[in-house]
């Protein structure tokens, strides 16, 4: 009896040991709230400068829109924030955002993931969320 209750714990042990460990979410793998505060701010800094993309920013009160776009990233890598913004589609409306604009903002977001040692993993994970938003962003 002992050993037959000895071999139960003991498959029991084996057992827990092999399960594999949840994967945490992409908003704690890649960093949490200030990965993503660094990446948008940095992005938002980049961006609103480049004569390529500034025009739509003209106006733009950047400290807001930065907070915003942070609490955005972190719903949708699966953080728990407050999103209180516009849709994609109503916030890029008026701006009738280019292709052209999109593409320089991601590859703008791709270098700052790099240079703020994002993982490849994590960073493709991240451009695969954003990449199906280019149909609300962009209008022009
Ligand atoms: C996947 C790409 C993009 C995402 C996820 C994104 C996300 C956001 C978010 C969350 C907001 C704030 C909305 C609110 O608070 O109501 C916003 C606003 C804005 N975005 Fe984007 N955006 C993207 C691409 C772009 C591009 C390519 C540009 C221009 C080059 C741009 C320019 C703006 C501007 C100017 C605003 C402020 C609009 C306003 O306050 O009137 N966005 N965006």
């Amino acid at each position: 009896m002992r050993v037959l209750v000895l071999a139960a714990l003991a498959m029991l042990i084996v057992g827990c040991m092999a399960q594999p460990k949840p994967e945490a979410n992409l908003f704690t793998r890649i960093g949490g709230l200030p990965m993503l505060a660094r990446l948008s701010n940095q992005t938002l800094d980049i961006v609103s400068k480049d004569p390529r993309t500034a025009r739509s920013f003209e106006g733009v009160k950047m400290v807001n829109l930065k907070q915003s776009l942070t609490n955005f990233l972190c719903i949708k890598t699966g953080g728990s924030c407050e999103y209180e913004g516009e849709t994609m589609k109503n916030a890029h409306a008026d701006a009738h955002i280019t292709t052209a604009e999109f593409e320089i903002m991601v590859e703008v977001l791709r270098e700052r993931m790099d240079i703020n040692g994002v993982g490849t993993k994590e960073k493709n994970e991240l451009l695969k969320i954003l990449a199906p938003m280019k149909r609300d962003v962009v209008s022009g």
